[in-house]
């Protein structure tokens, strides 16, 4: 990766670009992709973890191919969000914050309102958003997306 970060400081210098890149190798900013990126853009380590830090885009965890977001506001979980996320969870072997062992799905934690109140309790199966979401519709999804 050390040649492509050098490559993107003499194209562009810019920290994003060489951060995107980052991320689309590992799935996440690792700790070394923010050592290796300060030492090529000769900054601290701090600057660029203040730069990850500002952008919604980058993400310091690592992630399935396929994130799973069941929102846990307040009309959601009143609307059965909570059992959505158990079955999610028995059906995938994993708990809210994990990823499969295949890198396949992996599911979020704490997520709180989507702006979708009306539609609780609301999924996000990648990129599809289940609005009034059920067990069932949001298990065949995750099925339809194992094929
Ligand atoms: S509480 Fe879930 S969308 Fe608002």
């Amino acid at each position: 990766m050390k040649k492509d970060i050098e490559k993107i400081f003499k194209s562009t210098n810019s920290v994003v670009v060489a951060l995107q890149h980052a991320q689309s190798v590992d799935g996440y900013i690792t700790k070394e992709a923010v050592a290796l990126i300060a030492d090529v853009f000769g900054k601290s380590q701090c600057e660029v973890y203040s730069t990850a830090t500002f952008y919604h885009q980058f993400t310091f965890e690592k992630k399935g191919r396929n994130v799973i977001s069941v929102c846990m506001g307040t009309a959601c979980f009143v609307c059965g969000a909570g059992d959505i996320l158990k079955k999610i969870e028995d059906e995938l072997g994993i708990k809210a914050g994990e990823v499969t062992k295949d890198g396949k799905y992996s599911i979020e934690h704490n997520v709180r309102c989507v702006g979708k109140c009306d539609a609780a309790p609301v999924v996000m199966v990648g990129d599809k958003m289940i609005e009034k979401a059920t067990v069932a519709e949001v298990v065949n999804e995750i099925k339809r997306l194992s094929k």
